[in-house]
């Protein structure tokens, strides 16, 4: 069975169709007066002039909802107020049940969706930056995946350019066994730093830089081992932090810049053919419209520069075009921070304009704002530099620990190990994911591994509170077949309405990527199992209504599961 919502439309659409003579969308929504509202009658009666109650009762009269709802009513100007029978919601709950997906439908048109993210820098530190990318494009990516789409995952690594030469030099000068040591333990900084050193204090080591870059891009072997060098140590330490952060990232999604290198050529071509590159100061540019900067002069993507090298702008259009013309990609999201918002704009444009994205295919920027510290700038380490992800999830972890040891003693050690992992890492993707991926939101480890608010550890333990729920009861989860659960109490009844919306609030969600939503929608749910679990005894009641409760419970369980899944959230069974 489909989700309350759409049941409830699908009766409305005839009937306001036959009120109004033309199809209107009954916009069906949660409510705070009866379970569900519509709405559509004001806007309806507003558009022809007559009287929104007047039109509501008709549709109520010409609708077919005797089976769905124990009560329908016309309030205010003209809401129309549902009430869905306890009935209805029984048989909604037996259904979840018996289906592994909790009777949540697949999409319906199903399509090649690319996902960039992550895309840290080659021998240099990931930043928080690239953490918030890396644990929202997680999500996308089992998001996308379990709603039935195609996914590819992109991660769009920094590994090519004018750095290199620097980089080369240096690894040259402590030999190729210390940077492969130095970058392989995660000193990516530190590696980076000392070039950089010796290239702003050194005319010699410069001029070696920029004649290794020259070297890089002709293709000399020897520098492309060198530089070979420098982005395999690198892969293998950001392989160590997805490992961490347990996302679904592998060796196989790489797809660096330089993956891009031999289209180059190509993209610039076509764009000369199309008529859309012009030269400016000796580079080869394109001009979408409707950009200019502060003084008010056309923006370009540089596409060749001057010295005939090309840059991050002509990388992004070839892999634009390479994603929509060779993966046959309908949907490219790009993960990335919102200063780079204006160029990629400008690269969606410019694709439109050469005619390599067009409808039904479309890119989206999946825009995220900034990590910041308790002084609510940039976060960075006291010392002033850059944080680095591994020292700030292994500090998560570690204090995750002493919360565990602190409110359950008797855990065995390998088992508190386990569930501090879970949990660390938990608080740190939730406190990400559960706030608008547009904001900046401030580093806090003691109020993301806080047991009370909108945090995982409360969602984590919500369910392995379920979990002990059922060990008592010496009764296995899953419920698949425990019969139809029968509703009686209004506790039982507000459980059962908030498990049924997580099916639509996935649909939405699958549009929209507002991952917090599904962030908070478990901490709804689970506060509304707290809620009812004090209201309604489970274990001590007796059968019908124990077993109604233990449906409850095991749905509950699941679908926090589930969700906290998609999430990337782990969820232990006891804490
Ligand atoms: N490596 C870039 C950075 O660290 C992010 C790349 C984003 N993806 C892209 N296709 N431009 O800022």
């Amino acid at each position: 069975m489909a989700n309350l919502e759409e049941l409830l439309s699908q009766r409305l659409v005839p009937a306001f169709e036959s009120v109004a003579g033309r199809p209107v969308d009954p916009v069906v929504r949660r409510s705070q007066h009866a379970h569900f509202q519509s709405d559509a009658a004001l806007a309806l009666a507003r558009g022809t002039g007559g009287n929104p109650r007047d039109f509501a009762s008709r549709v109520v009269e010409a609708a077919q909802l005797d089976d769905l709802c124990s009560a329908v009513e016309i309030s205010g100007p003209g809401f129309i107020n549902l009430t869905i029978s306890d009935e209805v919601l029984g048989r909604l709950l037996a259904d979840m049940a018996g289906d592994e997906r909790l009777a949540v439908p697949q999409a319906k048109d199903l399509e090649t969706i690319t996902v960039d993210y992550s895309a840290p820098n080659a021998a240099k530190e990931m930043h928080v930056g690239h953490l918030r990318s890396t644990i929202i494009g997680d999500v996308a990516v089992r998001l996308l995946e379990w709603q039935g789409h195609t996914v590819i995952r992109q991660n769009h690594i920094g590994e090519w350019g004018t750095p290199f030469g620097m980089l080369v030099e240096h690894l040259l000068d402590i030999g190729e066994s210390e940077a492969a040591h130095e970058l392989s333990v995660g000193d990516l900084n530190g590696f980076y730093q000392a070039a950089r050193r010796k290239f702003d204090a050194d005319e010699r080591f410069k001029d070696r830089a920029r004649k290794r870059v020259v070297l890089l891009q002709s293709g000399d072997e020897t520098t492309l081992h060198l530089w070979q060098t420098l982005v395999d140590e690198s892969k293998k330490y950001f392989m160590t932090v997805y490992g961490l952060l347990n996302v679904r990232l592998t060796e196989q999604d790489f797809f660096g810049e330089s993956y891009y290198n031999n289209q180059l050529q190509s993209v610039l071509d076509e764009l000369g053919e199309l008529g859309l590159l012009s030269e400016s100061v000796g580079a080869q540019c394109v001009f979408p419209d409707g950009y200019t900067n502060r003084a008010g002069d056309p923006l370009p993507i540089i596409v060749r520069k001057g010295d005939g090298g090309f840059g991050y702008g002509a990388t992004d259009l070839a892999t634009i075009r390479h994603r929509l013309q060779n993966l046959h990609a309908t949907r490219l999201l790009y993960v990335v921070g919102l200063p780079q918002s204006q160029h990629l704009d400008m690269v969606y444009d410019v694709a439109r304009d050469a005619n390599w994205l067009n409808p039904p295919a479309r890119a989206e920027h999946v825009g995220h704002g900034s990590i910041l510290g308790d002084d609510g700038k940039m976060l960075r380490t006291r010392a002033g530099a850059s944080v680095k992800l591994v020292d700030l999830l292994d500090e998560a972890v570690t204090r995750a620990a002493a919360v565990i040891t602190e409110k359950n003693p008797q855990l065995d050690e390998a088992t508190r190990a386990a569930v501090a992992r879970s949990v660390g890492i938990g608080a740190v993707k939730y406190a990400d994911l559960s706030t608008d991926r547009l904001k900046d939101y401030v580093f806090d480890y003691d109020r993301m591994l806080s047991f009370d608010g909108n945090t995982a550890p409360y969602v984590q333990y919500a369910r392995a509170r379920i979990c002990s729920i059922f060990r008592r009861a010496g009764v296995k989860q899953p419920l698949r077949d425990a019969g139809t659960p029968a509703i009686t109490e209004p506790g039982e009844r507000a459980l059962a309405l908030e498990l049924m919306a997580f099916g639509n609030l996935l649909a939405e969600i699958t549009e929209t990527l507002e991952f917090h939503k599904l962030a908070n929608y478990l901490y709804r749910l689970a506060s509304n199992f707290t809620n009812f679990y004090e209201k309604c005894p489970v274990l001590r009641a007796e059968d019908p209504a124990k077993q109604t409760r233990l449906v409850l419970c095991d749905l509950t369980a699941r679908t926090l599961e589930l969700g906290l899944g998609l999430l990337g959230i782990e969820s232990p069974d006891q804490m």
